[in-house]
């Protein structure tokens, strides 16, 4: 593991002796070991639901105890599930995440959510009764009975029985029309996010990373059977986290494309593992999800930074590490007036392959910040663990990632 972590009075235009606290805390993260090789990551609501490219809790409650207090709120601009917004709560800050995409604000809410005693109630009647279904869907595998038949919603997708079988988006209906009709608000989000759990296991999508139609031998009654396993869970790992969290923290989740410089409020440090170029493309991996949910999918498709879809096209069009450069551009000059003075923003973050050339995505963010009133403190190596599976073969090679730490010093 590699680390440079500049203390600030190290630094040529800062000649000034600083307090210990910033220094201390710098140093501190610089002798950590960041591998956290054979930690437990999938505690309290972390395990709620699936997210390509998520971050390990460790990193995030690592940089907030160093780098945060007591009750101040921390941010995650890229929040997708919601990761760092958790490690907040349970550390006695508030949190607030931003993302672009619908159903990443749905599943970072529901991993958030403090659930109320009748939202609980509600929730375990929704668990019986599906429980019930499932049996009543159980048929002999020789049998050609049709299964349940549905008259709630379905999407009004042309190629909706190529991703699902016909059973299959007759118990999805069935499901989701249960999940809309749970009125508190906390459990309806929690049913919702449970229900996006299983979809992309009970269809013919390869997996959560492979957009690929594969058969896989889905037999009838086996959504009610999974969303009866993955909301019992939910309900688990909810309790755990409502019984942890003081509620004087909350948390704030703002769907927002960040390059249109969302309103906020004013944050105390910034922890994200951003997009970066090439990488994923999470509007195709959750297709099927955000169809099913009803979610505004092409805006979300037309909105995220770094898909691989903007960056494998030919010619003209093709984004590049420029395009990357100047979205951090905007987005550091509108983060520099939310975060305060002093604080630190801190992305997690590896390289690229770009037209077949590797690039520093810290250097390119590091670079970005500096007109907007950012300065680089402390860049640390770790490395990935071995198991992580890289679904990319553009990134497939790469197996470290930097934690690069800035500090808002403003513009003079
Ligand atoms: C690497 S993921 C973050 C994962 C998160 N750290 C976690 O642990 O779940 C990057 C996120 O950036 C979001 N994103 C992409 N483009 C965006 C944009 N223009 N505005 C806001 N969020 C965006 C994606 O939706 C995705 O959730």
């Amino acid at each position: 593991m590699e680390i440079v972590a500049y203390a600030r009075s190290e630094h040529p235009n800062d000649a000034q002796a600083e307090e210990a606290g910033p220094n201390a805390s710098l140093r501190s993260l610089s002798e950590m070991d960041w591998d956290f090789a054979g930690a437990k990551t999938n505690y309290l609501t972390h395990r709620l639901h699936p997210y390509p490219a998520k971050f390990i809790p460790q990193i995030p409650n690592a940089l907030i105890q160093e780098l945060s207090r007591v009750g101040d709120t921390v941010g995650d601009i890229f929040c997708g599930s919601g990761t760092t917004l958790v490690e907040a709560l349970t550390l006695k800050r508030s949190a607030v995440g931003i993302d672009a995409s619908p159903l990443a604000c749905l599943i970072a809410r529901a991993k958030t959510t403090l659930l109320s005693d009748f939202g609980k109630q509600e929730l375990l009647h929704v668990l019986d009764q599906v429980r019930r279904m499932a049996e009543d869907a159980q048929v002999p595998s020789s049998s050609r009975l049709p299964g349940v038949l549905s008259s709630a919603w379905r999407p009004d997708y042309p190629k909706l029985s190529f991703w699902f079988e016909d059973f299959i988006i007759e118990e999805l209906a069935e499901i989701l029309q249960i999940c809309r009709a749970v009125r508190s608000q906390d459990a309806q989000t929690i049913a919702l996010a449970s229900f996006s759990s299983i979809v992309v296991t009970v269809s013919r999508q390869d997996s959560d990373t492979r957009y690929v139609r594969r058969e896989k031998g889905t037999l009838q009654g086996d959504a009610f059977k999974r969303f009866a396993r993955a909301l019992e869970q939910s309900i688990e790992v909810v309790s755990e986290l409502t019984d942890i969290v003081e509620p004087r923290f909350d948390c704030t989740i703002v769907e927002r494309n960040l390059l249109l410089k969302p309103d906020i409020p004013m944050l105390d440090l910034v922890v994200c593992s951003p997009p970066y170029p090439n990488a994923f493309s999470y509007h195709l991996y959750h297709m099927t999800r955000m169809i099913w949910l009803g979610m505004d999918q092409p805006r979300f498709k037309a909105e995220e930074i770094g898909s691989h879809r903007k960056y494998s096209k030919k010619g003209q069009g093709a984004a590049t590490a420029e395009t990357f450069q100047k979205e951090f551009s905007e987005i550091l000059s509108w983060l520099c007036s939310r975060l305060r003075k002093g604080k630190y923003a801190c992305f997690v973050v590896g390289d690229s392959t770009l037209s077949g050339k590797r690039v520093s995505n810290a250097d390119l963010i590091s670079e970005a910040g500096i007109p907007a009133g950012f300065r680089e403190v402390a860049r640390i190596d770790r490395h990935m663990q071995a198991t992580k599976k890289s679904f990319n073969p553009a990134i497939g090679k790469i197996k470290t990632e930097q934690i690069l730490v800035l500090e808002n010093v403003g513009t003079k």
